[in-house]
């Protein structure tokens, strides 16, 4: 190999072409999403979910190329330093380690941060879903605390980034404009001078390809694993397939109701789902805790263009599109996912997900048993923000997505009486 510091100035030694390709990927991603990361939170409604979403999707491509380049850069060594200080050399190899550290960190504490969220699903360019597998069963509280500290953690690394950066441009131009040694030439060959070739092509194109895409096809292979069945009718096909040892109960629709409370303009109002199945195995005799969940299963299938609400109006509008979308989402299916745990001698909860207008939101619903003899009452309330379950979400005519006459928070009101079979 050339010694670096006997060549002229302007011939040095270039990066890989493969390792030039990736700085500058990896750069003007990392410098989009730092911008679009700090006014995505002033958007709102549709507009800020698709920002989001893509802000997650680029970021989880730095992460992958990421991937690529470390594996690329211990395979290949960097051509040789120009001649400077030990201490300025010593600052630019640290710079580089926490850049290293750093380009797997960010994406990383965005994606738990992402992952522990009920807001919105994480889907790679609307593709594949890819919440980080394991986070999304977790409770209520231990998502919400992951959530909160990875905000913070993600919010911080960015400023460290961002000083990291001023750093490193710093030093850039320094090299290039005083030293005059083409060190900005070695990572673009062409732009800004000529350089001697890189020491070689490079090896290892397949590890860092094939490393970057085994943690993609790991992770999107994981939360495919996990993610719900696709709700079928519920009433028809599926319905005999066994999905629970425990006891079966025959709901009697007869005197059960499934209705919700909104307001709007300030206003209560009620309304119902007149038509719904539910299939409900439940063990009420097995030893049970809120650690230990009891043997059983519930799955609710909503025809969601049946709803009243008494006012002809209202019922209008909610098949439409910012609101149901029946035409595309004719059901709305709740399904026990997580368990269904005892917390009290009558009361119980079940963690399930909510698949509505084809997306999937975790849910709690906590509920009251009483059991006389062969027949079980059970009394369930769980709010829920419509906007966002993306129902009456913002139009060009309507920013702020009805917000103003139809509040955001609706609550459901679950009251079944069943009998065991
Ligand atoms: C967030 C964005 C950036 C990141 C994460 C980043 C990261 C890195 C890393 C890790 C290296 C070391 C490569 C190695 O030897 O292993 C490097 C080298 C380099 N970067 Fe950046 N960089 C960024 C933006 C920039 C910008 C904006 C410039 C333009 C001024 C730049 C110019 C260079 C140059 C010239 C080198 C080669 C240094 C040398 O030859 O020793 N980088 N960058
Ligand atoms: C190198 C990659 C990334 C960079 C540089 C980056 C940068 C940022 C920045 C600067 C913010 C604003 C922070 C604040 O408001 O304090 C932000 C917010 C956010 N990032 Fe990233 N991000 C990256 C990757 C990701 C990934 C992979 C995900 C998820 C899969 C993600 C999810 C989020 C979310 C959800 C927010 C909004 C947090 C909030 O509610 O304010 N980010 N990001």
């Amino acid at each position: 190999m050339t010694d670096a510091a006997t060549q002229p100035a302007g011939l040095q030694q270039r990066y890989t072409a493969v390792a030039i390709a990736l700085h500058w990927a990896i750069a003007l991603m990392i410098l989009g999403l730092i911008a679009v990361g700090w006014i995505m939170g002033d958007l709102e409604g549709p507009a800020q979910y698709s920002v989001v979403q893509l802000h997650k999707s680029f970021g989880i491509t730095v992460l992958l190329l990421s991937v690529a380049r470390i594996v690329w850069r211990l395979m290949n060594r960097p051509p040789a330093e120009p001649p400077m200080p030990k201490w300025q050399s010593f600052v630019s190899r640290a710079v580089h380690l926490l850049f290293y550290i750093l380009i797997i960190a960010m994406p990383l504490t965005g994606w738990i941060m992402a992952s522990a969220s009920g807001d919105a699903p994480t889907r790679y360019f609307g593709l594949v879903d890819i919440r980080l597998p394991g986070i999304p069963t977790l409770d209520a509280a231990t998502r919400e605390g992951l959530e909160e500290g990875f905000e913070q953690v993600h919010g911080n690394l960015a400023w460290v980034m961002i000083g990291l950066l001023v750093l490193h441009v710093a030093g850039a131009v320094k090299h290039h404009f005083i030293d005059k040694d083409g060190l900005l030439a070695r990572m673009a060959p062409g732009v800004f001078g000529r350089t001697a070739g890189p020491p070689d092509d490079g090896q290892g194109a397949f590890w860092a390809a094939g490393a970057a895409a085994l943690v993609f096809a790991t992770v999107a292979g994981l939360s495919f694993a996990s993610a719900p069945p696709v709700a079928g009718p519920a009433t028809t096909e599926g319905e005999s397939e066994v999905v629970s040892n425990a006891p079966a109960w025959g709901v009697d629709y007869g005197k059960s109701r499934l209705g919700f409370r909104f307001t709007y303009m300030g206003r209560p109002y009620e309304g119902a789902f007149p038509e719904w199945t539910a299939r409900v195995h439940l063990d009420t005799d097995a030893e049970t805790n809120e650690h230990i969940p009891a043997d059983g299963y519930v799955r609710v299938a909503i025809p969601v263009g049946k709803i009243t609400t008494g006012e002809p109006q209202f019922d209008d509008s909610l098949g439409q599109g910012d609101w149901f979308d029946v035409g595309k989402h004719p059901e709305a299916v709740f399904e026990v996912k997580g368990g269904i745990y005892k917390l009290t001698e009558r009361t119980y909860e079940a963690t399930g997900v909510l698949r509505i207008k084809g997306e999937d939101i975790p849910v709690r619903l906590p509920f009251t048993l009483d059991i006389d003899g062969t027949t079980a009452t059970m009394h369930g309330e769980v709010t829920l923000r419509r906007l966002d379950l993306g129902i009456g979400g913002a139009t060009a005519a309507e920013p702020e997505g009805d917000a103003e006459w139809v509040g955001n928070d609706v609550t459901v009101v679950i009251d079944i009486i069943a009998t065991r079979q």
